[in-house]
């Protein structure tokens, strides 16, 4: 049994995780400031609702509580507004998670899960990325997570009983199958939830950014997972970590693509809807292919996807965003 703080636990990807530790001996602890959390996603644990860049808060319930991990998943995740506003990018997801970094040293904190993504990759050559692809990010958001996995990296290093693992999530989505967590942000700029927004006519039509890429349709292609994979890889990394695991960086992907029009294809089907889909120019900054190599996620931690079917992913979404 370990004693987990959750920092961001009430967003996303933090309640889809935080529901799975549901059904584990672990305790734990949600620290959120409900800015795009929601209180009722925390499914289990505590909720204590704090600014991350509240040290002294945080410091007094880290002192209190006395954790053995720490997973991270606070922080903010739109490129759009990355690139609008650097600094809040560079303040919310370095500079405060350099002090939560140096929080759990200070307290012992020794396992720390911190949520990365494969925007660390940027346009990487054909688009099919192993942990060993080079990393070129191409927005603040990105270089902002790049930073954090360099900091988690340096300190292993210099802390020798500190071990992290940082996970490089492809395209997450979809909705818990047991129908309690989904994706709420009202500023969401992802395309399943966007299809079945419009799917459930919540929005008039679907732009498709950009017809003319080199891909089999012409349409981007990404590596779209589930949701409760993606949290059980979190739980088998802290399993990893606790068996006495070293620290890793390993992306976390299915390995298969859709272009957009498939992805498109997919949810009028689940839903039986046929709505209204138009050609966009291009989005800036979007790679044509994004996939990810599994090896060594399969291998280290034996993470075992078990809803790799894009209708699992899009039915998930869906009877999730019909009940918003
Ligand atoms: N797309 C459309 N229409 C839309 C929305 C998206 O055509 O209305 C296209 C995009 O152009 C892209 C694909 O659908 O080709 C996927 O776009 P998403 O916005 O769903 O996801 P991204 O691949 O852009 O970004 C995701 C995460 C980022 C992360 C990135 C790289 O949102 O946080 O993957 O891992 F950085």
């Amino acid at each position: 049994m370990a004693k987990i703080l959750v920092t961001g636990g009430a967003g996303y990807i933090g309640s889809h995780i935080v529901n799975l530790l549901r059904s584990t001996e672990h305790e734990v602890v949600v620290y959120d400031d409900l800015s795009t959390g929601r209180r009722e996603s925390v499914t289990f644990g505590r909720l204590v609702v704090g600014e991350l860049e509240d040290i002294e808060k945080l410091e007094g319930l880290i002192q209190e509580e006395r954790f053995d991990a720490c997973f991270h998943f606070a922080g903010s995740i739109i490129v759009p507004e990355s690139v609008e506003n650097p600094l809040k990018y560079y303040n919310n997801n370095t500079q405060n998670t350099l002090d939560l970094i140096n929080l759990c040293v200070e307290n012992n904190i020794n396992k720390f899960i911190f949520s990365s993504t494969a925007a660390v990759y940027g346009e990487p050559a054909g688009g099919v990325c192993t942990e060993e692809t080079s990393t070129n990010p191409i927005n603040p958001y990105g270089r902002t997570k790049l930073m954090t996995e360099w900091m988690l990296q340096d300190v292993a290093k210099a802390h020798k009983d500190f071990e992290y693992i940082a996970l490089r999530y492809f395209n997450v989505a979809g909705a818990s199958v047991d129908g309690r967590v989904g994706q709420c942000s009202p500023l969401s700029t992802h395309l399943i939830k966007l299809a079945c927004e419009a799917a459930l006519g919540k929005r008039e039509e679907l732009l498709i950014f950009g017809d003319d890429y080199e891909t089999r349709d012409g349409t981007c292609i990404r590596d779209y997972i589930h949701t409760d994979d993606l949290a059980r890889a979190h739980l088998d990394a802290l399993d990893y970590l606790l068996g006495g695991g070293k620290s890793e960086v390993m992306n976390c992907g299915y390995g298969n693509g859709f272009t957009v029009k498939e992805v498109i294809d997919v949810v009028k089907r689940v839903s039986g809807v046929n709505f209204r889909v138009k050609v966009a120019p291009r989005r800036d900054g979007d790679p044509p292919v994004l996939m990810s190599k599994t090896e060594k996620i399969s291998k280290k931690l034996r993470w075992k996807p078990k809803y790799n079917d894009l209708s699992v992913i899009v039915k998930t979404a869906l009877d999730w965003e019909r009940e918003l």
